[in-house]
């Protein structure tokens, strides 16, 4: 069965984004596009209709990714669409919970830490909106390991 996949941070334009760019490719390279589905929201809707950040869009063309997402709003319709709907951090988390319609929705939510590997001890994919450079190389660092995870357990599935 096909398995879709919704990352959800709070603008849509930095971390969700480009999770969303890392794991289509993945998913791409590996010839899955029929068995993987893949998109971002956020849960703030003032960037609704943006690029990424440059600087994200930049630090992710610099490993291979182009992110081409318009940023927008995630909405009450992606919990019955959507298998997996993955937040970013806690914030998220939350929001998400409280948006989820039903018991059964509040179960497809996820935090992106549970999929760490090397950076397990985070429990978090750090807001880089504020950061310099290095902040960016740790987000895209935690969600290449994050996406291989999450697609090693769809392809499992
Ligand atoms: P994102 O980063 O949630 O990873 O897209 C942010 C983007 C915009 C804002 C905060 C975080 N903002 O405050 O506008």
């Amino acid at each position: 069965m096909k398995q879709r996949i919704l990352f959800v941070c709070l603008g849509n334009i930095c971390r969700s984004p480009a999770a969303d760019g890392i794991l289509r490719q993945m998913v791409e390279r590996r010839g899955l596009t029929e068995s993987v589905e893949v998109d971002s929201a956020g849960t703030y809707a003032g960037h609704t209709g943006e690029l990424p950040d440059s600087r994200m869009r930049n630090a992710a063309y610099a490993r291979g990714y182009v992110l081409t997402h318009r940023a927008r709003q995630v909405r009450e319709e992606d919990f019955e669409r959507f298998d997996m709907l993955v937040a970013m951090d806690d914030s998220n988390y939350h929001n998400l919970f409280r948006l989820a319609p039903s018991p059964e929705a509040r179960e497809k939510i996820f935090r992106m830490s549970e999929f760490f590997t090397a950076h397990a001890d985070w429990s978090h994919v750090p807001d880089p909106y504020y950061e310099g450079h290095e902040g960016f190389e740790l987000v895209l660092d935690m969600l290449e390991e994050g996406c291989a995870e999450i697609l090693r357990r769809c392809v499992e599935e």
